[in-house]
Order: structure tokens, then C-alpha cells, then sequence
């Protein structure tokens, strides 16, 4: 849903930045910023600045920056409308209710009242398990070395071998038989009625990301079958964009999920402190949970059983990361079959080692392949190299498939040409001949680099000081801003000084992307310097007056080039271009005096 801009402002300008931070991060006070260590990476020495004039934060370390609502979005792994949410709760400030069809509404009761009712199903197991007749199910998370803390943290429960105790509570609760079914607590027959569906189960509630009970997994005690018996699919539990744990995995500040297998496996490593793990829920990993994962990090470190169909899974679930563009890597978990039994006999450190060296997902898919062939066969050593060019085709990047190329040639020594020929077979595309390292250590600025150098100096500049806008509004103007972003930030901001009101904050909410954001607020951020790179003291005469004229010449060079490519295929193109150089001449002729 969108909401009106001012109201975004509004909500915006009634949470304090500071305020809202200091609720998280220990802030203190120097002039007039406050510093904190940054939560967004690891550090020894503050370098997260909140700035309450501003209305921002940045960091100076790792370049997270943005307004209040980038700083939930990124703490809270929330999505703008939960942020939104929060801090409109927050300011007491009322959001618009969506317009809903009779349908819809009905639609919405409903899934609250699934919600409910699921929600009162795991108070029920929960207490059962701590009741008289819980013992059974007690020493059955004992055996399983669970803490009494794990167990309240992830609500574990037992349900009793009767076969209608559950549906009996919940209707002395006053839910019907119907919404009793429909949440797939229980069944019904003619037979035999209304009946629970778990019973003699130690029972473990599924929770969406926002700590909702959306489901039950039930465990038999021993053995049995099945060994986990899952809540059907209902309107509130999609096991396709559901994954357990991740209610307590998006609070962990690693940039990475581990990805088990089991609902066992995730609690007894987040028991031993790897807060980090979540499980997918009785079903094979699907592309909806690995978009869902892509929102809270950008690499996934797979912790399969280490038997045959844990490997098969793996194999399966790297190409669904893969595909969204997420990176794995694979956990060695030997001699042990899953990382529960793993931390039980090793321990925490040992694992943590293990997700340290864990390996990269290519050379994991590369050693399964090999499995299948006897390498002392010349033929079969042949097709397996041919395996490896066809999957090397697959980088679509071509630094990347020459550095695999480098590295599997070491490991299995093939001659590098070799499999270079091999994978222009493949592929039919070029691989480029080993870049030559530069001569001299000296980096060649980007053309483009330079450009976008010059335009954020300005609007940096003028951010600061917003009296030079009137000196140089004869000869720079909006459109010189070339880099889409910059521009649209150079209108606001033009706009803001003009009417004598402008906060940069309120400029963040504008763009969606997280990346767009960081780069916005860095313009808010970046130390002022001349095209050199060399810093500008605030209060030095003649050689900051050189330094913004070369900067705005720079802008309108750029502007008049950037045009002039354009004039074949713009029409509006000629304008900029005729107007352009007589400004620029002009420009190069004047001095600006800054004071
Ligand atoms: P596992 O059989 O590996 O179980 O199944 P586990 O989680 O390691 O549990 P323990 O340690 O044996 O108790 C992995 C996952 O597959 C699903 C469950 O989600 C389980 O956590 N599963 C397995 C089922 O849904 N039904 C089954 O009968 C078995
Ligand atoms: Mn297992």
C-alpha cells in the first residue's frame, strides 16, 4: 500500500532520530552528533554517526546511512510498511486503513481468527507439557539435552494421547467445530467427529517471521510413524514462504543464514547460540523462502545431513540460491549426520569453525560430480572435465568464470587453455585472455567515477553551506545533474533551500532501494574535498574559492558533454547544449567569492 508523501514526512518528523536509535545503540554525545559503535559491522571504535540536525545516521566504517526508516529496515530486517507501521505506533499518528472489499474483509477476519485459535492451540500444548500429565513428553526434550530456557523460547509443547482433548479446550473456548478444521488442528468424520490431529506428540509451534503461531510440527516420542506429523496447509501457514526460526534468525547481525534441515537441528543450534539458523518446514527449500532469506542477508551457509539425500538436498537448494542471486556455501558436518548431533559431541566452537571454512557451493557440486567417475580412466576423467566446463558456463560473469576456471585447473592440474577451450565450447562465448597486471600500482579514475565525483561534491557543498545556491544558480541548474539520483536529490534539495526548509532526512524516503538510500545519505556524509581528494577547511580563503569554482566547471563540462552525445537522438537535448556553453563560458570567466 502506498501512502500520501506527507504523511511518510509526517510520521517521519515525529520520530526523533536520536531517539529512536538510542533505543538500540548506545549513542554518545560529541558537538553536535552522537557516535555509537555501528550495528551494521563489527568495530572496536565508534564510527556510527547519529546526526539529529540532519535527521540521519552513517557510518563512517561501513557506509550504512539513511533516515529512521532505513535504520528499522536494516535493524529490524523490516519491510518499509513494518517500518512504517512502528513508527506511526510510535507517534501516535493514525495510518489510513486499507479500502477493503466485503470479501476482503472477511478474508482478514478470518485469518485473524486462524491466528487466534493457533495461537491458543500452542498456550494449550505449551502448559500440557508442563502439566501432570507432561512427564513423557519432559523427558523426552531431556534425553534431547534441551535447556527449560530453549524450550519457553521456541514454545515447545506435548499434546496427549487422547484423541480429542484439544478440540474439546477449543470449544469450550467458543470456536467451531469448522475453524477448529479449517486451522488443520483437527479432523473431521463421520465416525468419529470432530478429532485432534496431534496427540502422543511433543509438539513444536511454527511462527511466521513477527512471532505469529502459523502451524505445528508433532514429533513421536521413540519411533514411529510419520516421524513428524506437520499442520496441513491453511490460509495463514504457506509452507513455501515460511521458514522455522526466522522469527528469531532476522535480529542476528551476521550477514549470512545457515540453512538445516530439521526443526531439531535449528533449536539445538540456536540452544548453542547460532541465532542465525532456520530450517525450511517439512518440505523441500522452494524459490519463495529463498527470495524471503534474500530480504535478510545475501549468502546462505547450507547445514544438510551429511547422508545421501542430505546432499541431494543440498544440490537442489543451491541452484534455488543460486537463481536468486544468493551465494552458498556448504557445512561439513562429518563424521556426524546433522548439526544437532554435531554440536552435542563437538560444541559450539568447533562448529563455528566449521561455518568459518565452509565450503564454497561450486567446488561442493564439483565434488559430488566426481564421485561419479574413476579419474584413473582417461575417458572418464575426459567427461568429467567436460562436466566441470559445462558448469563453469553457468557464471555468467567473466572475472568470476575465469577465476573458477583458474582454480579447479590448479586443483585437478588441467591446463588452463584447455578448459578454457572447453568452456568456449560450451558456452560459444569469449573468454577473455588474462587481464595483464597493471604496471605500476596507480588506479585509473572512471570516467564516469569522475563525473559522479564532481556532482556529489556539489550537492554536499551546497547541503552545507545553502546561501552559495543563489551565487550559482545562474549558471547550474537541476539538469546538469546527470546521475539520475543526484538529481532527483539536487530538485529536492534546490526546492527545500528556496522555501527555507530543508532536511535531508526527508529526501531518504524518496527511494526504495536500500543501495540508492546508502548512496544518498553518503552525499549528506562525504567530507568536503576539491576534484584532488584533498580536504577543504571550512574557514580557508582563495584556495576553497579554486576549489568549488573547478567543482562547478567540472559539473557543467560533464552536463554539455553529456548532452552534446545526446543531441541525435533528444530534441530537448540542443537547448542544454547551446545554453550550456555559453554558461560554461561565462562560468570559467567569473569568480565566485564565497563569503
Ligand atoms: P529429520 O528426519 O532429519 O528430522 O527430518 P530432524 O529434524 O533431524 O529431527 P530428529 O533429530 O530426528 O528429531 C528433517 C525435517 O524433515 C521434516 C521435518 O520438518 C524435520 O524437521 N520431516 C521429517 C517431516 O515433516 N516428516 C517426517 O516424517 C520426517
Ligand atoms: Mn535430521
Amino acid at each position: 500500500m502506498y501512502y500520501p508523501d506527507e504523511l511518510v514526512e509526517e510520521i517521519r518528523s515525529k520520530n526523533d532520530i536520536v531517539d529512536v536509535i538510542s533505543g538500540y545503540v548506545r549513542l554518545t554525545k560529541k558537538g553536535s552528533t552522537h557516535f555509537g559503535l555501528c550495528p551494521f559491522h563489527n568495530e572496536k571504535t565508534g564510527s556510527f554517526s547519529v546526526s539529529g540536525h540532519k535527521q540521519m545516521f552513517y557510518c563512517f566504517g561501513c557506509g550504512a546511512g539513511g533516515n529512521v526508516y532505513t535504520f528499522l529496515m536494516k535493524y529490524e530486517n523490516d519491510t518499509f510498511q513494518e517500518a512504517i507501521e512502528k513508527l506511526a505506533d510510535r507517534a501516535g499518528v493514525k495510518l489510513p486503513e486499507l479500502e477493503m472489499t466485503e470479501e476482503q474483509k472477511k478474508q482478514v477476519s478470518e485469518k485473524a481468527r486462524l491466528l487466534e485459535i493457533n495461537k491458543e492451540a500452542a498456550k494449550y500444548f505449551y502448559y500440557q507439557l508442563r502439566g501432570d500429565n507432561g512427564k513423557l513428553g519432559l523427558k523426552y526434550f531431556a534425553e534431547r539435552q534441551l535447556s527449560s530456557e530453549t524450550m519457553k523460547k521456541f514454545g515447545l509443547g506435548y499434546s496427549l494421547p487422547y484423541s480429542d482433548d484439544l478440540v474439546k479446550y477449543l470449544k469450550s473456548k467458543g470456536y467451531a467445530d469448522e475453524l477448529i478444521v479449517k486451522a488443520g488442528l483437527a479432523s473431521h468424520d463421520e465416525k468419529r467427529g470432530t478429532h485432534d490431529k496431534f496427540w502422543n506428540r511433543v509438539m513444536f509451534p511454527i511462527q511466521d517471521a513477527n512471532h505469529r503461531v502459523i502451524g505445528f510440527g508433532g514429533r513421536v516420542m521413540g519411533e514411529g510413524e510419520p516421524k513428524y506429523l506437520n499442520s496441513p496447509e491453511t490460509p495463514i501457514f504457506d509452507k513455501s514462504r515460511n521458514l522455522f526460526g526466522l522469527n528469531f534468525a532476522r535480529s542476528s547481525k551476521k550477514d549470512y543464514l545457515i540453512l538445516c534441515e530439521g526443526y531439531m537441528d535449528v533449536i539445538s543450534m540456536h540452544q548453542a547460540g547460532f541465532i542465525e539458523a532456520v530450517a525450511s518446514l517439512g518440505t523441500a527449500f522452494t524459490s519463495g523462502q529463498a527470495s524471503i532469506v534474500k530480504r535478510f542477508c545475501s549468502s546462505v551457509i547450507l547445514s544438510y545431513d551429511s547422508d545421501g539425500a542430505g546432499t541431494k538436498a543440498a544440490l537442489r537448494a543451491i541452484g534455488i540460491l543460486r537463481e536468486v542471486g544468493l551465494t552458498a556455501k556448504v557445512l561439513n558436518l562429518k563424521p556426524y549426520k546433522d548439526p544437532d548431533e554435531f554440536v552435542k559431541n563437538l560444541g559450539a566452537d568447533a562448529l563455528q569453525e566449521r561455518i568459518d571454512n565452509a565450503q564454497n557451493s561450486f567446488f561442493f557440486e564439483v565434488d559430488v560430480l566426481e564421485r561419479d567417475y574413476n579419474l584413473k580412466d582417461p575417458e572418464e576423467k575426459t567427461q568429467f572435465h567436460r562436466e566441470i566446463a559445462k558448469k563453469i558456463c553457468n557464471f555468467a560473469d567473466e572475472v568470476e568464470r575465469n577465476n573458477y576456471i583458474d582454480a579447479i585447473c590448479e586443483r585437478y592440474s588441467i591446463s588452463v587453455d584447455a578448459m578454457r577451450k572447453m568452456v568456449v565450447g560450451y558456452a560459444g562465448i569469449g573468454i577473455a585472455k588474462p587481464v595483464e597486471p597493471p604496471k605500476s600500482g596507480v588506479k585509473k579514475l572512471d570516467p564516469d567515477e569522475g563525473r559522479r565525483k564532481a556532482q556529489r561534491l556539489l550537492i554536499t557543498w551546497i547541503s552545507e553551506e545553502p546561501e552559495l545556491l543563489d551565487k550559482i544558480d545562474k549558471y547550474i541548474g537541476v539538469s546538469d545533474f546527470t546521475e539520475d539520483v543526484y538529481r532527483k536529490v539536487a530538485e529536492k534539495l534546490f526546492d527545500g533551500i528556496r522555501q527555507g526548509d530543508f532536511e535531508p532526512a526527508s529526501l531518504i524516503s524518496m527511494f526504495e532501494d536500500e543501495e540508492v538510500q546508502k548512496e544518498v545519505a553518503l552525499l549528506f556524509n562525504t567530507k568536503l574535498t576539491g576534484l584532488n581528494g584533498i580536504p577543504i577547511e571550512m574557514d580557508s580563503g582563495l584556495d576553497k574559492e579554486k576549489a568549488f569554482h573547478d567543482i562547478i566547471v567540472k559539473v557543467k563540462t560533464n552536463s554539455l558533454d553529456y548532452y552534446s552525445s545526446k543531441l541525435a537522438s533528444d530534441v530537448t537535448a540542443i537547448t542544454q547544449v547551446v545554453e550550456g556553453k555559453k554558461k560554461l563560458e561565462e562560468l570559467k570567466n567569473i569568480k565566485i567569492h564565497l563569503e
